[in-house]
């Protein structure tokens, strides 16, 4: 399973701005694109609830296309759930990707916030990160992941300046040991 996380952040590596649910207020349209598009080659998405609440009312369930969202309380969501489209769970990334994996998926993109990413992160489990730098610096806002105690050590393979105020494409692999 190839897992890739996808990230806006700020030049401080903020991924809110303060307490703003929605990044489209500070992320190019440039950005835009390069998501929609990263969307479009992966066939799951997985989310934390955090993010799931931020933007349930601009996410456009379509067949093909499984979009997960962790919590820890499945059932409260369950009314909400479409087959093969959404779906609430509270499994952890190891069994979660196992059970993607068993089912014949071989590629998934996270889309998370600072608590799931932090999951993931602790795991091992990303093997690429997709990082768009956007020219904000923000006094305060939520980050990349929430802290833990691992080093992730990372190799640049592609970087693009999308637009003409300097917003940058990154893409990393992650080093296996
Ligand atoms: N700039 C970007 O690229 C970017 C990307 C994604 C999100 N965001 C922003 O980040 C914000 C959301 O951040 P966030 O950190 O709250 O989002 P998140 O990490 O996507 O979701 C957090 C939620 O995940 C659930 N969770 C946490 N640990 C869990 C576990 N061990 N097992 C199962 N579920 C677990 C909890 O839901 P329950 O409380 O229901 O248990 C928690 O509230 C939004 O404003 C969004 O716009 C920005």
């Amino acid at each position: 399973m190839k897992i890739t996380l996808v990230i806006a952040t700020s030049m401080n590596g903020k991924i809110t701005r303060q307490n703003e649910p929605d990044v489209s207020v500070w992320t190019s349209k440039e950005d835009a694109v390069v998501f929609k598009n990263l969307i479009q080659k992966h066939p799951v998405l997985i989310m934390g609830r955090g993010t799931y609440e931020a933007y349930k009312n601009k996410i456009e369930l379509e067949p093909g296309r499984l979009r997960i969202v962790m919590t820890h309380n499945p059932e409260k969501y369950k009314h909400l759930s479409v087959p093969n489209q959404l779906e609430f769970t509270k499994e952890q990334p190891k069994e979660l990707v196992k059970r993607l994996s068993f089912n014949g998926y071989k590629k998934l993109l996270l889309v998370s916030g600072e608590e799931i990413n932090r999951l993931f992160f602790i795991t091992n489990l990303i093997d690429e990160i997709q990082l768009t730098l956007e020219p904000w610096f923000f006094g305060d806002g939520k980050e990349i992941s929430l802290p833990f105690e691992k080093s992730l050590s990372l190799k640049l393979t592609s970087v693009k300046k999308i637009n003409t105020n300097g917003t940058l494409h990154l893409i990393y692999s992650v080093k296996k040991y």
